[in-house]
């Protein structure tokens, strides 16, 4: 519990989390309990009438109330910053963001070193309108923002839903892995989130949304999905603003301007997975029951098993060879008698930090994922209902972990699929001398070529717009959708693969997620079709740029001399991990690494 929680409301706080880890050491023997807890507040505020200066006054009051109670995030309620969002408000209403008010918020996150979750009415530069949840990090810098609803126009009282597929993700908030939701979503963003190892949901209230969530619905939610879940806006005096999943709601702190919600909340990090420099502290892992090493290792052995193919002579080591950084060195994969699948094999390292998987996206978890390479006709061509669950339930020993860990009885696909996410959680890469470098202090981990590659992938080659490099970490991608023509065929003017618009609507097309560049020197040859070879190609590609015609925008060239290249490329080959498999997926004892639990202790 942070130090700066008065007295009383310290007690409650303690009661609170001993409840809730009492609650937790009896569902799972297996887990190491969460180290340590985080303070989090939520705001309630009832704007002042057409004075935006004065709500901002004791907006800015009421957070630093929260900062003083102890409170590392905080969730601030939103639109008082700007009017309302309703109808007749001013046609001036909404800006880009950042823009005014997610500075003046950044500026509040700063000054009290806190996590502060906002939500803003976004104009684009095409004049659409959102609403968008921003949250900034304690540096004022903003760290993830989602547009989770679309203001058709200002006369339309009512917001319809986001932009399809809106990446959900949850974000390691020092410690903490919290994500970020407008309340109108809760139904589907909780879970979606929760799924993404989410353990606190900032939910921001929209003006003009109904009165938040029931507090039965509230608390209903975070039972389910064992989550504390934040909400701030006006109804916080009606309604609990802080829930968690055991049924216990925050200490109100009433002030003149507003008021303040406080709740201490567990880590909960029920399986600490070791982190390594450079890496988030905390890894998603969406369920607290599953994933322990032993399934971990199941899911190991199930990775490297040819029975689970149609020839028996295919797993999924074939195609994501941990030599090669869990790929297989070729443009595309290669299945059963020989056929090859439709896209490059990406790397599986760190893949436990995305939210979304695939090149475009289609899947939202590894759970949900890994049957498509059993079942894929180019891949293991076995079914994953009719042939994989009967040939893992006559497999005395498959069955025995699965029981035993899981309580599977009998066996069912998801069990199997819990195994291999388990594995997959722990094919975690970082320690790269790039991270040492960035983020161990060691100023001599990198060779000057490389330094000066770095300043020019974050500077004038404008890299890490895209594959983002962040204060504590980096897993160098943005999650977000581009287009870089790849594949695009200017004679017939289409794409050979279309993407994200295979699975939303064409004006999607051509669009893949941000791959991360971590272990890039490993995992030739590159993009979702496989058809660039070598880094260098790489590079001529981002320097030849892309002329625009009917179909598409294009894109600029990005001027490259023959010394940015050569640093630029020393800079990528920085980046390989060092971790170390061997042919079976088995982790080699590595270099000293740095543990989750160990930094979360250290920060208390
Ligand atoms: C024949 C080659 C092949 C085999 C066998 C194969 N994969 Fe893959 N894997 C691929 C390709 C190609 C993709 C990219 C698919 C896409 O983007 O549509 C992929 C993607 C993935 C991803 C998503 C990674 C990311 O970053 O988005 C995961 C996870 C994965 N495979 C796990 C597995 C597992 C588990 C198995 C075994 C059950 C397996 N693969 C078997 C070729 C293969
Ligand atoms: C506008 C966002 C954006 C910018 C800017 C950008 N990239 Fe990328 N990068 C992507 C996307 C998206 C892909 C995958 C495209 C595809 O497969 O169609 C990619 C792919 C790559 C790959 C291949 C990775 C793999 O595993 O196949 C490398 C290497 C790479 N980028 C390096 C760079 C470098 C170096 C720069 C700066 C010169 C840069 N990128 C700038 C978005 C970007």
């Amino acid at each position: 519990v942070s130090p700066g929680l008065p007295r009383a409301s310290w007690r409650t706080a303690a009661t609170l989390s001993v409840a809730a880890v009492a609650v937790l050491v009896g569902v799972e023997a297996t887990a190491r309990s969460g180290d340590g807890h985080a303070v989090v507040a939520a705001i309630a505020h009832d704007p002042v009438p057409d004075d935006l200066a004065a709500s901002r006054r004791e907006v800015a009051a009421l957070i630093a109330h929260a900062a003083r109670l102890g409170a590392k995030v905080i969730v601030a309620p939103e639109l008082t910053a700007l009017g309302e969002l309703r109808p007749g408000s001013p046609a001036t209403a909404g800006e880009r963001i950042p823009g005014p008010a997610t500075e003046f918020f950044g500026a509040q996150a700063r000054q009290h070193a806190v996590w502060l979750s906002i939500s803003l009415l976004e104009r684009s530069d095409s004049d659409e309108r959102f609403v968008t949840a921003v949250l900034l990090g304690p540096d004022g810098g903003i760290r993830r923002h989602s547009r989770k609803v679309l203001v058709r126009q200002e006369s339309d009282a009512g917001a319809i839903p986001g932009s399809f597929r809106a990446v959900v993700d949850s974000i390691d908030a020092g410690g903490t892995r919290i994500g970020l939701a407008s309340v109108d979503d809760i139904n589907v963003a909780v879970p979606r989130l929760t799924q993404r190892g989410a353990r606190v949901v900032l939910l921001n209230a929209d003006a003009g949304a109904e009165p938040a969530a029931s507090a039965r619905r509230l608390q209903e939610l975070a039972a389910a999905t064992r989550s504390v879940l934040v909400v701030s806006g006006p109804d916080c005096d009606k309604v609990p603003c802080v829930v968690n999943a055991y049924g216990a709601v925050a200490t109100r702190h009433r002030r003149a301007e507003g008021s303040v919600h406080v709740a201490s909340v567990p880590r909960m990090a029920s399986w600490v997975i070791d982190s390594r420099t450079g890496l988030p502290s905390t890894v998603p892992v969406p369920s607290i029951d599953t994933g322990n090493e032993a399934l971990a290792e199941l899911g190991r052995r199930l990775f490297t098993d040819r029975k689970l193919s149609s020839t028996g002579t295919v797993a999924c080591v074939t195609c994501h060879d941990p030599a090669r950084g869990f790929t297989n060195g070729r443009p595309l994969g290669v299945g059963v008698h020989g056929r090859v699948t439709k896209r490059n094999v990406p790397s599986l390292l760190n893949v436990a930090f995305k939210p979304l998987l695939q090149w475009d996206g289609y899947a939202s978890s590894i759970e949900n994922f890994v049957k498509y390479p059993f079942s894929g006709p180019t891949e293991m061509d076995f079914h994953y209902l009719d042939q994989v669950v009967p040939y893992v339930r006559s497999r005395s020993d498959y069955v025995q972990v699965l029981r035993d860990n899981l309580r599977a009885d009998p066996i069912e696909f998801e069990h199997i699929a819990a195994a291999l996410a388990a594995y997959h959680r722990t094919l975690l890469s970082g320690n790269s001398p790039f991270d040492r470098y960035r983020y161990g202090g060691e100023s001599a981990a990198l060779p000057p070529a490389a330094i000066r590659g770095l300043e020019a992938f974050t500077g004038r080659a404008g890299c890490a717009r895209c594959h983002t490099i962040d204060d504590e970490y980096a897993l160098f991608t943005d999650f977000q959708y581009h287009d870089l023509g790849v594949g695009y065929d200017g004679g017939t003017q289409r794409y050979r693969d279309i993407g994200l618009g295979g699975i939303s609507t064409n004006d999607f097309a051509g669009q893949f997620l941000t791959p991360s560049l971590r272990n890039v020197a490993l995992t030739a040859p590159y993009m979702h079709d496989g058809s660039v070879a070598t880094l260098e190609e790489v590079l001529d590609l981002y320097a030849r740029g892309q002329a625009s015609d009917a179909q598409r925008p294009g894109r600029p060239p990005v001027p490259l001399s023959a010394d940015d290249r050569r640093d630029l490329i020393a800079f990528l080959e920085s980046l390989t991990g060092d971790q170390r498999y061997d042919a079976e997926g088995r982790a080699l004892p590595g270099r000293a690494t740095r543990s989750a639990s160990r930094q979360i202790e250290g920060r208390k």
